[in-house]
C-alpha cells in the first residue's frame, strides 16, 4: 500500500498581478499584405469598447457590447442562438466574489471583457498552434500524463482538479497543465484545451501562470486560437477572463492550491461551456466544432505539455519536480473525470487509461489509480525538471 502525504489543498481563485513587459516588438518582418490582414483581423476584435479597464498587470480589457464581442464575426455563428449563462446552473454555489479576487473590474451590465489584441499578439499566435498528438507528438512538444478513449462510451466533457504551480520557463519555450478534448481525423482533428500556462511567447514575454484556453477544427491548420485571438469562444463571464493570471502558486514542501476545471457539453443548448470550481467563463459554440458532434469526443488527455526552445532545450513541467506521491513536491491532477452522455461525471476506468510520458530523462508520471480520499478520487502526478531530451 502506497502512503500519500497529507496535504492541505485550499481551493483559491486570485487571479492577478505579475507586471509584464510591453515593448513593441519590431523584429518580426511580414509583406505588406500580410500587415493589411492583420490590421483587418485587429479591426474585428478590437471592437468600440463601451468601457476601458486597465487591469494592474498591464493588459488591456475592453467591455464590448454581450451580442457583438469577436465570437460572433466567426461565418459559421451568423444564426448563432446566443446565450448569456447555461440553463442549468452548476450545483455548488460558492461565491464568486471569494473565489476570485481579481483587480479587474467587472463591465456593466450586457458587456463582457475582452483582452485588447495587438498586432504582435496575432503575429505570434499564428505561430503558436497547440499540436496535440501525445502519440506522436513532433520533437519540439512533449507530453505526461494520461489519456482516455471513448471505445464505445460518449464523452461529453472533462474535467479534474489542477494543482496549480509556476515553472521556470524562457521567453521562447511553453509549459502547460492542460485537459485536452479531440475528436475527428488528421487534418479535420476539433480539439478543445484548457488549463494553465506560463507561455511567454503567447503573453508579451510574462512569465506569470495563467489560465488559458484554445480550439481548433482543422488540428490547428488554419482555425482556431488561443483565448479569444479569433473569433469562436464566446465569453459571458463579465469578469472573468479565460486569459487571467494566477497570483497564487502551491509552495514546494508548503501548501498546495488547485483548481477545479470543467469543459462540458449541453446537448440541448449545442455548447460546450467552460467552467472553473463553480463560475462558468464561457462557451464554444458547436457549430465552430463538427466533428465533436452530438456524439461528444472521442479522446480526453490530461497532464502537462511543453514545447523546447531553439537550444532544443525543454522547460520545467508541473512544478518542476518528478511525482513521488508527495503533493506537495510534485505536481498532479486529480478527480480525473468525464460527464457521460446524461451529464453525469463519472471518474475514468483504469482499463481504458493509456499512460503518456514524452521523455523520461526530463519528465515523469505515476497514475496512482483510484484514492478512496474524496478529494482525491482518480490521481496522477506528472511533471519534471526539464532539459535536453
Ligand atoms: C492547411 O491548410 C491549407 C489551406 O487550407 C491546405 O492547403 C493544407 O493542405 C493544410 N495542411 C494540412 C496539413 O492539413
Ligand atoms: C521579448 O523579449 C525578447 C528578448 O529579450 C525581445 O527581443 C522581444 O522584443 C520581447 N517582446 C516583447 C513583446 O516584449
Ligand atoms: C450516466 O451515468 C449515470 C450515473 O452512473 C447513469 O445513471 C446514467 O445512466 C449514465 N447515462 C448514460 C447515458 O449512460
Amino acid at each position: 500500500m502506497r502512503t500519500y502525504t497529507f496535504v492541505l489543498v485550499f481551493v483559491v481563485m486570485v487571479f492577478i498581478l505579475n507586471l509584464a513587459n510591453y515593448e513593441v516588438d519590431g523584429t518580426q518582418s511580414i509583406s505588406k499584405e500580410e500587415d493589411l490582414e492583420l490590421d483587418r483581423q485587429l479591426n474585428l476584435l478590437n471592437k468600440p469598447p463601451i468601457k476601458t479597464i486597465h487591469s494592474s498587470w498591464g493588459d488591456i480589457y475592453d467591455c464590448i457590447d454581450f451580442y457583438k464581442q469577436p465570437a460572433f464575426d466567426h461565418p459559421l455563428l451568423i444564426n448563432h442562438k446566443v446565450q448569456m449563462k447555461p440553463n442549468s446552473e452548476l450545483k455548488g454555489g460558492r461565491d464568486e466574489t471569494s473565489i476570485f479576487r481579481t483587480h479587474v473590474e467587472k463591465c456593466p451590465q450586457g458587456t463582457v471583457p475582452i483582452r485588447r489584441t495587438r498586432k504582435e499578439d496575432l503575429i505570434r499566435a499564428k505561430y503558436l498552434a497547440l499540436s496535440t498528438e501525445p502519440m506522436s507528438a513532433s520533437p519540439h512538444e512533449k507530453f505526461a500524463g494520461i489519456l482516455y478513449k471513448n471505445e464505445g462510451e460518449t464523452l461529453f466533457g472533462a474535467s479534474a482538479k489542477i494543482s496549480i504551480w509556476k515553472p521556470t520557463v524562457d521567453l521562447d519555450q511553453y509549459s502547460l497543465a492542460e485537459i485536452s478534448l479531440r475528436s475527428g481525423w488528421d487534418s479535420q482533428y476539433n480539439r478543445i484545451h484548457v488549463g494553465w500556462t506560463v507561455n511567454p511567447l503567447l503573453y508579451n514575454n510574462d512569465t506569470a501562470v495563467r489560465n488559458f484556453v484554445y480550439w481548433t477544427s482543422d488540428n490547428g491548420n488554419q482555425t482556431g486560437c488561443f483565448n479569444t485571438l479569433c473569433p469562436g469562444f464566446v465569453q459571458v463571464n463579465p469578469e472573468i477572463t479565460p486569459d487571467l493570471p494566477l497570483r497564487i502558486t502551491s509552495i514546494y514542501e508548503g501548501i498546495v492550491y488547485e483548481l477545479k476545471y470543467h469543459v462540458y457539453l449541453s446537448p440541448s443548448e449545442k455548447k460546450w461551456w467552460f467552467v472553473i470550481e463553480d463560475t462558468t467563463i464561457g462557451y464554444w459554440p458547436t457549430e465552430i466544432l463538427p466533428r465533436f458532434g452530438d456524439t461528444g469526443v472521442e479522446r480526453i488527455y490530461w497532464g502537462g505539455h511543453s514545447m523546447d526552445n531553439e537550444m532544443g532545450s525543454f522547460p520545467e513541467m508541473g512544478s518542476g519536480h518528478l511525482p513521488d506521491e508527495k503533493f506537495n513536491h510534485a505536481a498532479s491532477f486529480s478527480q480525473i473525470q468525464y460527464d457521460n452522455a446524461s451529464g453525469n461525471l463519472l471518474d475514468v476506468s483504469d482499463n481504458k487509461l493509456t499512460d503518456i510520458i514524452g521523455c523520461k530523462k526530463i519528465y515523469g508520471m505515476d497514475s496512482y489509480g483510484y484514492l478512496e480520499d474524496q478529494d482525491r478520487r482518480h490521481t496522477i502526478q506528472y511533471g519534471g525538471p526539464g532539459g535536453v531530451c
